[in-house]
């Protein structure tokens, strides 16, 4: 879809479809009462008649209202104005969505920017609105036989502005909305792709795709082979009981100067979890085709970084595999060597995220970062704790972690900190090894965290566990593209 900023009375607009913002109880936003100047009391009959009383939620679609030039005039309704929040906000152009999907209209020039959101300015409305347009067009029919025949008739969006000086502003809003977006919808792709057509193979296909042609982004892959050089040991006990070989996957985009210290992310992307030897239990195992979405985040991402320009360096790390159980598959108590010499006994082979990261995250010291932040769907146990509204974030740095919270709570994809406490770190103790892979059942989400902690000391570092915020399960499941957002935001700080 396009999207562009406009700024001029509602009356004056030639447009197929003017979206008007109504609160409650039954009021009408500053443009709505431009067009009922204009058309003599048009709106407020049927406000009065009791068809729209500005509750969130509603919409209504009016045709030939007089003295105007647009084809249609579409109310939505948004609660009270003082009840109105970021979340309110994002419903009401949700409800915007579905009611412009549902009407003729192939292009429309809304005013809901007019709501009066607590302490957030046009720029924020503008972004937040293409950001929930796109996400709702958002559809994946690649294998379906039969494409979705309900066609989207809607291609073309203008926000309204307050005024000129607010153009610039909010032309720059749209496209970091849309560098996001689509760094949100290829992350979604990948996630929803099954594990037969989505391998590390592929994401690594996908990669190098991402850096043809542009100068500023660098793709490298190490086989298994590469891998068993760098002594990998804990990584390739992973792969081990798969046929999909197992691949280790770096963007460097340079977008800033050469000795400018990278962000590094840091993504599992585990493109099947059956648990290996520890299999799974079968209900909802398709899910885990999910359990690679840290690795698409982390390419989502870098693209979106890479279209908007920032002058900025990133790194992406991608340790990426299947986990299987099969005739070579590590077994429960096999013990192996990290890449940073520490041994791991493996009693459970279903915490195998954290094994993977901990070969990436000590790869990641050769990129002198100025910090490092791992993304995975590491622990069932992150659900437990928090649900699926926020993400879990635990480091060794509260400077890091203070960003990250900060940076979620300006785009609306939250995070929520769990104490990476000393006393946690004895649950790791193993009788054979220097540790165990699990901790046991209490605070699994913590102990997975102090488990990543022991290979990342050598810099500022924050994991983010997105077990519950990476996908939605039952009708509408899906990848939901986070933390994409998060991580856009947080670079944007960082500038
Ligand atoms: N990928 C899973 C975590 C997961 C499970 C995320 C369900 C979302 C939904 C991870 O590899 C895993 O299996 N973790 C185990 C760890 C346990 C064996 C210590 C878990 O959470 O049960
Ligand atoms: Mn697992
Ligand atoms: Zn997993």
């Amino acid at each position: 879809m396009d999207f562009n900023v406009k700024t001029g009375n509602p009356e004056k607009q030639r447009t197929a479809c003017l979206v008007i913002a109504v609160s409650q109880p039954r009021k009408l936003s500053s443009a709505g009462e431009s067009i009922d100047k204009a058309s003599k009391g048009f709106l407020s009959t049927i406000i009065r008649r009791g068809d729209m009383d500005g509750r969130a939620g509603q919409a209504l679609l009016l045709h030939n209202v007089p003295g105007i030039l647009a084809d249609r005039v579409m109310l939505i309704g948004y609660g009270k104005d003082k009840s109105m929040n970021e979340l309110a906000f994002i419903s009401a152009i949700e409800t915007m969505s579905t009611a412009l999907e549902n009407c003729g209209a192939s292009e429309a020039h809304t005013y809901l920017t007019d709501i009066p959101v607590k302490g957030r300015n046009i720029r924020w409305k503008v972004r937040a609105t293409v950001m929930q347009m796109n996400h709702g067009h958002y559809h994946f029919d690649q294998l379906k036989s039969k494409k979705n025949d309900k066609r989207k008739i809607l291609r073309k969006l203008k926000l309204n502005v307050p005024g000129r000086g607010d153009l610039a502003p909010g032309e720059e809003s749209i496209q970091q909305a849309v560098s996001i977006s689509a760094g949100m919808s290829m992350a979604r792709d990948l996630g929803n792709l099954p594990s037969n057509i989505c391998t590390p193979s592929y994401i690594a296909r996908q990669a190098r795709q991402l850096a043809k042609g542009q100068k500023s982004l660098k793709v490298n892959v190490l086989d298994e082979a590469d891998m068993r050089k760098l002594k990998m040991g804990s990584l390739l006990s992973v792969s081990a009981g798969s046929r999909q070989p197992a691949k280790l996957i770096t963007l460097e985009y340079r977008g800033g100067k050469s000795k400018d210290q990278p962000v590094v992310l840091v993504g599992k992307g585990v493109t099947f979890d059956t648990g290996g030897i520890s299999l799974k239990p079968g209900a909802a195992m398709d899910e885990m085709k999910f359990d690679m979405c840290g690795a698409a985040s982390v390419i989502g991402t870098i693209n979106a970084v890479m279209t908007m320009k920032l002058p900025i360096n990133v790194v992406g790390i991608i340790p990426t595999t299947e986990n299987m159980p099969d005739g070579l598959a590590t077994k429960p108590g096999d013990i192996v060597t990290s890449m940073s010499g520490q041994t791991i006994e493996i009693l459970n082979t279903d915490a195998e995220g954290r094994l993977i990261l901990c070969d990436a995250l000590t790869y990641a010291e050769k990129f002198k970062p100025r910090c490092v932040i791992d993304i995975a769907t590491l622990t069932g146990a992150c659900i437990v704790a928090l649900g699926k509204i926020p993400s879990a974030v635990l480091g060794n740095h509260q400077p890091l972690i203070k960003d990250l919270i900060r940076s979620g709570k300006q785009i609306e994809d939250k995070l929520w900190e769990l104490p990476l406490w000393d006393e946690y770190q004895d649950k790791l103790n193993s009788n054979f090894a220097d540790m165990a892979n699990i901790g046991g059942r209490d605070a699994g989400t913590i102990t997975a965290a102090c488990f990543l902690s022991r290979f990342t000391k050598k810099y500022k570092w924050a994991h983010l566990d997105i077990a519950g915020t990476a996908w939605k399960s039952g009708d509408a499941k899906g990848a939901t593209g986070r933390p994409v957002p998060l991580l856009c935001q947080f670079i944007l700080n960082q500038l």
